[in-house]
Formats: structure tokens, sequence, C-alpha cells
């Protein structure tokens, strides 16, 4: 009866929330789906409330036209089995529920009506079952992340349809059968031409790598399948891969020699081969130059001296060949390599003396245990890491000398504390930076790695530099990121426990965690030294924007009914507001002064000021030294912005007006009140203003890292590469479209230029300056503003002609911006127009030649450029000539954050290039880039953009 009430009262809140959401933003079955999800999955975001998932922006979701694109709850501690309730959201295109431990049951079938879908990632959960033949269906995969669940049963072979996949990781469940390959017409994973990571260590697969896995048309650049239960011999096929940079075939019972074929992948620099039954003579790897890991040990290879590739390979950092019957003297030489960092050799027979020369560096960590050495010639003063327990030399008297010790150190590394004078009070944990905050935690688990010194921490604070470097460049609000406690685990996975700390506030909300989850488990990073990764936490502790209950259905149906009820009642209260408004309003235009009735004590509570507060002149001078020339950090028409820091210790920027430009008081009132309502990440908001002793102040955030002209400027203060300027436009965009679609009523900023873009301490860019010029009110009242505002090289010249003003000028100064952004030439250089030269040199030109010799050189290397040729579109066709062909703020966002995308997604790509060949293999595709010959680009300009004239 229970039973059957709770499930009438969803079908209620079902149909109760289709209604509403007819009213609303979202696609009625996509609503469905999710309060379907809602009704049976616990520990949702606690702003999954309401009719409208989309119109009221849910924690995770991202809509598109009313439909649900993407699902990213990575790290919320989601508990539920009904993984079905998905599969209705066909629009799905990236669906991340990695780290929700309480998330179980099967992947259904009907996972392959997720026709649209391109990224699937379900690490650290608890999903179970065999993974359903239907996902061979989703022909727009291009990354598949299912590690560490407890999948079980044969990799289906339809997997081998995605032609786009390019990441593959199955690893970390119990998947067992063999290796599907193409069989008559049934495909298999030799199929996936496109495929880039194959993934499918500690599983329980079993059988022969067929020879046919592998074939020269493929891109495979990781093959990790260690730890399964593989036999049969290496195949002799992996040698045609010309791309491959790790092969992990460790921990498997392959036998046979390894076949010489191998030797052919140049590519290669990470090779496993340990624990397996491999015999014949110990491969020769003279040829792969690249090779900074070679790990063969406990084999059955015949007996040999120690092979001189030891000597030869440039790169090598790493030598395991313990237990795989080395005899003989070990080289002198060897020890001389510069790069070298372990020699594990242990269980040989190696004998005679040990000379480890002069040249050895101090890193060095040398496991020569059970072996059959009688001397060492450097017995005193030597300076590395030692072991020769087990030896003749260790016998007897020789046992206690400090070479003989049984143990080899292995000190771990941790980030340095840098504060070591404090501590924090509660829960909350002492940043890098000296803040007390609650960081985000979780565990890196890299399938490989180029080195094996674990104290050396340069290795650590590159990657925890990539790592910030990839929060920030994707907006995420990450003060640091400290890593500590880097182990070898049992399956030689190298694993690093990272602790990443919030900017904003003392802690992370639901927006935030879900999208630091997705980047590491995306693995966008380009990183140097490690190999790819798997980012597993625990469900969040703090949540900044609290953590709901699992509520019962009723009280969701309560919810909705007073929510109902709360919105008459607002709907109601708006009005009687409205309604006052206006009459305070009328008033205020009869008294000389409209801020006399305001209490100043209390005038952040003023409810029309939106949080705006209310600076005495004293206040204001004293914080700006006496508005002294060191604080001035900018000036104009309307008079000056000075620097001042606030008795809180907020920083602020100050805008004072000189007295030809100031406003009547009615009119910087109405102004003060429609800028205290914008709020958006990419507009700076006012912090308050002034109105006293005949000054008009208006106070605003302070942005730390000046203007965009600034750091496109000769000498910047920081380097902008290439997706940091898709970013850029993009917030700068998303700001504006917010502006003047969104505000009420909208703004029209008529003076978009690169000094009125300002970037914060994360280089977000947030649109500064709409402030003291008029809004679009005063236009519709006929106001003679005949004097038409804006700078000179923004200026849109359809709004200059006709003086009527729309927000297609803005889009115009806004595309002016996107060519500077590429360019960072200035509007107007040496008399010329940037929007007419773009112009001519895409019109004199086949090729586009001339027109990439535009592009800001700064702007890489190490950047491929991906999309330059669509911002440059979408740049001309914003400086159309007609402002009806301009595209809206709103199609410019969409524009640009699909460039961002794929840009960000040709990143991730390069990111796997491992770090000896980064460089070089770079530098060839730019060269590819200038050179694509076959890409034109006259006929994609409207030609209306082209006759500009100026
Ligand atoms: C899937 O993507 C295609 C191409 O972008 C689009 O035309 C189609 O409408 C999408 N399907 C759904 C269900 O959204
Ligand atoms: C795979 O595992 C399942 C149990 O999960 C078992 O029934 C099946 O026989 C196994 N298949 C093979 C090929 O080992
Ligand atoms: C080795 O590489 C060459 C090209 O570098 C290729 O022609 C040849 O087929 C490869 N050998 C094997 C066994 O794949
Ligand atoms: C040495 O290697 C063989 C396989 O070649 C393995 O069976 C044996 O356990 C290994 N011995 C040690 C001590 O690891
Ligand atoms: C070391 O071992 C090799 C091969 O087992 C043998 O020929 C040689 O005589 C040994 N050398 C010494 C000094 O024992």
């Amino acid at each position: 009866m229970l039973e059957m009430g709770s499930r009438s009262h969803v079908f209620l809140l079902i149909f109760v929330s289709q209604i509403l959401a007819i009213l609303g933003q979202t696609n009625s079955n996509d609503a469905t789906a999710l309060f379907a999800l809602k009704s049976s999955w616990n520990n949702l975001p606690p702003n999954w409330e309401g009719s409208d998932p989309c119109g009221s922006s849910w924690a995770g979701l991202i809509c598109d036209n009313s439909r649900v694109t993407s699902i990213k709850l990575s790290g919320m501690g989601l508990e539920g089995s009904q993984f079905g309730d998905l599969s209705s959201l066909t629009a799905l295109q990236i669906l991340d529920l990695s780290n929700n431990v309480g998330l179980k049951g099967t992947l259904p079938p009907s996972i392959g009506n997720l026709k649209n879908l391109t990224t699937l990632i379900l690490v650290g959960c608890s999903f179970f079952g065999p993974i359903p033949e239907s996902i061979g269906s989703l022909q727009q995969l291009v990354f598949i992340s299912l590690t560490s669940n407890s999948f079980t049963g044969p990799i289906p072979p339809s997997i081998g349809n995605l032609s786009k996949l390019s990441w593959l990781d199955l690893s970390d469940n119990k998947i067992n059968g063999t290796i599907p390959i193409s069989q008559g017409s049934a495909l298999g994973l030799d199929s996936l031409v496109n495929t880039r990571h194959l993934h499918l260590s500690k599983n329980q697969l079993s059988g022969l790598i067929q020879p046919q896995l592998f074939n020269a048309s493929m891109k495979l650049i990781h093959v990790i399948l260690d730890h399964n239960q593989l036999t049969g011999e290496i195949p002799e096929s992996l040698g045609s891969l010309q791309n491959l940079e790790i092969l992990r075939l460790d921990w498997n019972s392959l036998n046979g020699s390894v076949p010489s074929e191998l030797s052919n992948v140049t590519s290669l620099s990470e090779l496993y081969l340990s624990n397996n039954n491999l015999n014949g003579s110990i491969p020769d790897l003279a040829s792969m130059n690249l090779l900074t890991y070679v790990g063969m040990s406990n084999n059955s290879f015949n007996a040999s001296d120690v092979p001189d590739w030891f000597t030869k390979l440039p790169l090598l950092k790493t030598i395991y060949m313990e237990n795989t019957t080395l005899q003989g003297q070990i080289p002198v030489d060897l020890f001389s390599r510069p790069n070298l960092e372990t020699i594990g050799l242990a269980n040989n027979k190696l004998n005679g003396t040990l000379d480890i020369g002069t040249r050895y560096g101090n890193n060095l960590t040398l496991d020569l245990r059970n072996n059959s050495i009688k001397d060492f010639t450097q017995k005193t003063g030597y300076n590395m890491n030692i072991s020769l327990a087990g030896n003749p030399i260790c016998d007897g008297t020789g046992a206690t000398a400090k070479y003989c010790a049984i143990q080899i150190s292995n000190d771990s590394f941790s980030s340095p504390l840098q504060c070591p004078a404090m501590s924090c009070n509660s829960d909350k944990i002492l940043s890098p930076t000296c803040k007390c905050l609650y960081p985000y935690t979780g565990t890196l688990h890299f399938f490989s790695l180029s080195f094996s010194n674990l104290d050396n921490s340069s290795y650590f604070t590159t990657l925890a530099g990539s790592m910030m470097s990839a929060f920030l460049s994707n907006g995420l609000p990450v003060d640091s990121v400290s890593l500590s406690d880097p182990t070898v685990d049992v399956y030689s996975y190298l694993q690093i426990e990272a602790q990443i700390f919030p900017s904003t506030q003392d802690s992370f909300n639901h927006t935030s965690i879900p999208s630091i989850g997705y980047l590491l488990n995306r693995n966008p990073f380009q990183l140097q030294y490690f190999g790819p990764f798997f980012f597993t936490s625990e469900s969040y502790c703090c949540f900044a924007d609290g953590n709901k209950k699992s509520s019962s259905h009723t009280g969701i149906i309560i919810g909705v009914s007073v929510g109902c009820a709360v919105l008459v009642l607002l709907t109601f209260c708006a009005g009687l507001y409205a309604f006052r408004q206006r009459k305070m309003a009328k008033r205020a235009g009869h008294s000389s002064n409209p801020f006399e009735s305001w209490d100043r004590d209390t005038s952040g509570a003023v409810p029309q000021l939106k949080g705006a507060r209310w600076f005495s002149f004293d206040e204001i001078r004293k914080c700006t030294n006496n508005f002294s020339e060191s604080n001035c950090i900018g000036s104009g028409g309307y008079g000056k912005v000075f620097k001042g820091t606030l008795t809180t210790g907020e920083v602020v920027a100050i805008k004072r007006a000189q007295h030809g430009s100031m406003q009547g008081a009615f009119e910087f009132k109405t102004e003060i009140e429609l800028l205290s309502r914008i709020h958006h990440k990419n507009v700076v908001s006012l912090v308050g203003f002034c109105y006293e002793q005949g000054e008009q102040m208006l106070v605003y955030e302070y942005i730390s890292k000046g203007t965009l002209r600034e750091s496109l400027s000769v000498k910047p203060k920081f380097q902008l590469e290439w997706t940091r300027r898709l970013k850029i436009a993009l917030d700068a965009a998303r700001g504006l479209a917010y502006l003047h679609e969104l505000a009420d009523p909208p703004i029209i900023h008529r003076d978009v230029k690169s000094n009125n873009i300002l970037l914060d301490d994360h280089l977000t860019a947030k649109v500064a300056d709409f402030g003291l010029s008029k809004l679009l009110r005063d236009e519709d009242k006929g106001h003679v503003t005949t004097q038409v505002k804006g700078t000179l090289g923004y200026l849109d010249p359809e709004y200059y002609m006709s003086q009527q003003l729309t927000e297609k000028s803005d889009v115009y100064s806004f595309g002016v911006v996107l060519l500077e952004l590429i360019t960072a030439r200035a509007p107007i250089e040496r008399g010329k127009h940037i929007v007419r030269l773009v112009a001519e040199t895409i019109y004199d030109s086949k090729d586009n030649s001339k027109l990439y010799q535009l592009i800001d050189p700064r702007i890489g290397p190490g950047s491929k450029l991906e999309g330059v040729d669509r911002l440059f579109t979408l740049g001309m066709r914003c400086v159309n000539e007609s402002g009806a062909e301009r595209p809206s703020m709103g199609e410019a966002v969409k524009e640009i954050e699909s460039i961002l995308e794929l840009a960000s997604l040709s990143k991730y790509t390069e990111g796997d290039l491992t770090s000896s060949s980064y460089e070089d293999t770079t530098q060839l595709r730019l060269d590819d880039f200038y050179n694509d010959k076959a890409f034109d680009y006259s006929g994609k300009f409207p030609s209306g953009g082209m006759n500009t004239t100026y």
C-alpha cells in the first residue's frame, strides 16, 4: 500500500512537472526523465528544485535549445540504481557520473538511445553486470571511461563500430573473455582506427592477443593491457603501430620470445613486459631512442650479459630487469648515463667487482640484491642509494657495510609547507597559499610514468602546475593544488594524493566539484613525465551551497505545491513592489535630493539597491590616500579611476566623475539602481557609490590583472595562449550577452573595447565600464543624445551614420576585439583599420598563408590553433557592415563555446605526447597547420563585411 502510494505520488509529480515544464524552458520529455531521476537518486544538488531544470539552471546540467545536452555530476555522493531514467535524454552529449560510489546497478541496453553521446565517464562508481552491446550504436562516442567499477562479461565487439572513439578505458573491472577482433562481418577492436587510448588493464581477459588486433592504420599511442590473463605470444603486428608511446603487457601469462618487430616502434617511451613467461633472448631495444622506462623483470629469458642498449639509450631513466638471468660484469659506462634514476637488477647472476665510476648521478638508486658480486671499487665515499645485500661481498664481516642494508630508502615527496607557523581550526586544511580551506581530496592513478625517483619534487611541481593551469584555463575557482604521498602500488601504478583548494570561498559548490572531476577524468592535460591517469575521490565533504538531505516523495510534492504558492505570492509581491517603486521614484523626482530619505547606516538594506553600499566621501578619500596620483589607475572623459582599499580589506576601483560629466541626481540614482542589479561573473560588479559633497562616484570590484589591451601589448605580463584567448573571448561574449539579453532593462554597452575588458586573478574576463554611459531607456525617451559615444576603431559605422543605437553596435565592437585577440594588433595601426586589413588579406590571397601571418606569434608555440579559422570568420561576421547581418551576442557565445570545445579536445590530444617527443611533434603540427592549403577562406564570409570602408 505504501509502495503504491509513493508510486502514485511519483506519477502525480511527473504529471505536475510536465505541466510546469510546458511553461518552462525544458523539453518535457527531458524534464520527465530528470524528475524520474530525482525521485530515484539521492544527494542530487540542492538546487534541483522547481519545475524547469534548464530554466532554473540545475547544477551539473547544460541545456541547449531546451534539451539537456550535458550532465556532469562527478563526486556528488549520488546514490541510486536506476540508470535507465537517463536513457530518454536523447540529446545528451556528455554524461559524467564519476566518483559516486553509491551509484550501482547495471547499464541497460536502452543506453543505446543516447545517439548523440560523445563522452561517457563512469569512473569509480559501483556499476556491475555486462556492458551492453548497444553501446556500439553510439556513433558519436569519442571518450569512454568505465574504469573502477565491477563490470563483468566480455568486451562487446560492437565497440568496434565506434569510428570516432579516441579513448577507450575499461580498466579495473571484472571483464573476461578474449579481446574481440573482427571476424567476417562482425567488428572488433581492430576496427577502432581513430582510437589513441586502449586501456583494458586490471581485468580478467584471457586468450591470445590476436595479431589482427593491431595494424598500421591505427593511431594507438597507449596500449595498456597489464594485469589480465592473456596468453600466447606478443604479436609481431605491434611493430606496425607507428605512434605507440606506452605499451603495458606486464602481469599476464604471455610466452614465446619478444618479436624483433617491436624494435620497429621507435616512438615508444615506456615498455612494460614484467611478470610474464617470456623466453628466448633479451630483446634488442637499441633502436628505440625515446625509451625512458623499461620493465622486463620476472621472465625466463636466456642467460645473457648486460645488453648493450643499457648504455646506449639516451633518455633512459628506469630499468627493471630483476630475476632475468643476467650475468657477468655490469659495465661502468652504465652509471654515467645522465638521466638514470633507477637500476633494478636484483635476483640475477651478475658477478665480478662492482665499479660505479665517478660520474654517476647522486639520485641514482641501484638495486643489486641477490647477485654474485664479490667486491665494490668505491666502498667508501660513494653517494648514491645502493643495495648489495645477498651478494658474496656482504657475507661475513661485510654484512654491516652501508651498501649491504636490505632496505632501499625511498623517502616520499610531499608538497613543501610554505607557512609553517600557521595552523587551521576546525577541519579546514592549510593550502599551499596559506589559507584555511576545505579542499577536494582524491587520488590520481597513473597508468604509467617515465621516471622512478619519487623524491624528486620537480616532477610533482610540474604536475601541480599543469593541473592548476588546466583548472584556470577552464575557469574553475581553484586556489591551489597540493600533491603528496606518491607511491607505486602493486600494479606499478603511481598513486598521488591530491588536495584541490577552492579560491572564491572556503569550499566548493555543486557546480565546481563536478567540473573539477570532469576535467581530471577527461584528461585534457599536457603532462610531462606522467602517463595517462584517472581520478578517484570520496564525495566532497563540504559543499558551500549545502547538502540536501534525501527527501521523501511526499516532501517533494509538498515542495512543489509550496513552490507554486510561493510563486504566486512572489508574482503578487513583485507587482506590489513595482508599484511602490514607481511611487517612490515619482516622489524622488520631485525632491531635490533623491538620497535624503535613505538611511545612510542601513542603505545597504534598501531593497532597490541589491547589495550596493553607500560610502561617505571621507571613507573614499581615506581609502584612496586622498585621491593620490599613485592610486590613480586610469582616466578618461568622464574623470578618473582610483584604486582603494576599504577598511574591510576589500580592494576596489573607484570611478570619480569630473564636474562636466556629472548627471542629474535622479539619473545618478537610477543608474546605481540599475547597475546594482547587474550580477554576472563576466561583468564587473558594482560594490557601491558615493553621492556627497557634490561628488558622484561609483565603486566597483577591483580587477587585478588589468585590461585585455595591456595583456596583448608588446610586453604583456603573462602569456595568453590559444585556448586562453578563446576563454577570454567567451567570457567577454557571455558578459555582453548578459547585458543585452538578460539585464532588465537591457543595457547597450556602447564602448566595448579591449581596454574595457578586464582580467582577474584567474584570467577570467569581465566587461567593465558600461557605468557612466546612458542606458537604453534614455534613448527611448528620445533624449537628443546626438553625440555618438564610443572609441575610434571600435565604432560601428552603421551607428555612426544613422545614430540609431542597437545591441548590434556592441557586436561590431566585439568583432574588432576578436580580431585583436587573434592578431594582438591595435584596431588602428599605422593608419590601417584592423577590419579592413583582415578583409583585404582574405581577398588578396588564394591560400590563407597571408591571413595566418597576421596571427600573433605569441599565441603558440605548443598550440595547434584549432578553430582559428572559425574565430576569424566569427570576427568578420560581427563586423559586417549591416547590423542585421551580425550575429547576436548569444549566437557569438555559442560559436565560441563550440570553438573552445574543439580546441580543448585537440589540446588534450596533444597532451598525450610524452615529454621526450613533445616539442618536436608540436612543432611539426604547427607547420602542418600553416601549410594547410586545402583550407579555403574565401566564400566563408558574407560579402557585406568586405566592403566596409573607413
Ligand atoms: C543530435 O545531433 C545532431 C547533429 O548535431 C542534431 O541535428 C540532432 O538534433 C541531435 N539529436 C537530438 C535528439 O538532439
Ligand atoms: C566470464 O565470467 C562469467 C561470470 O561473471 C562466467 O559465467 C563466464 O563463463 C566467464 N567467461 C569466460 C570466457 O571466462
Ligand atoms: C616496420 O616499419 C616500417 C616503416 O618504418 C614498415 O614499413 C614495416 O612494415 C614495419 N614492420 C612491421 C613488422 O610492421
Ligand atoms: C623469477 O621469475 C620467474 C619467471 O621467470 C618466476 O616464476 C619466479 O617467481 C621469479 N622469482 C622471484 C623471486 O621473483
Ligand atoms: C662471471 O660470470 C661469467 C658467466 O657466468 C663467467 O664466465 C665469469 O668467469 C664470471 N666472472 C667472475 C669474475 O667470476
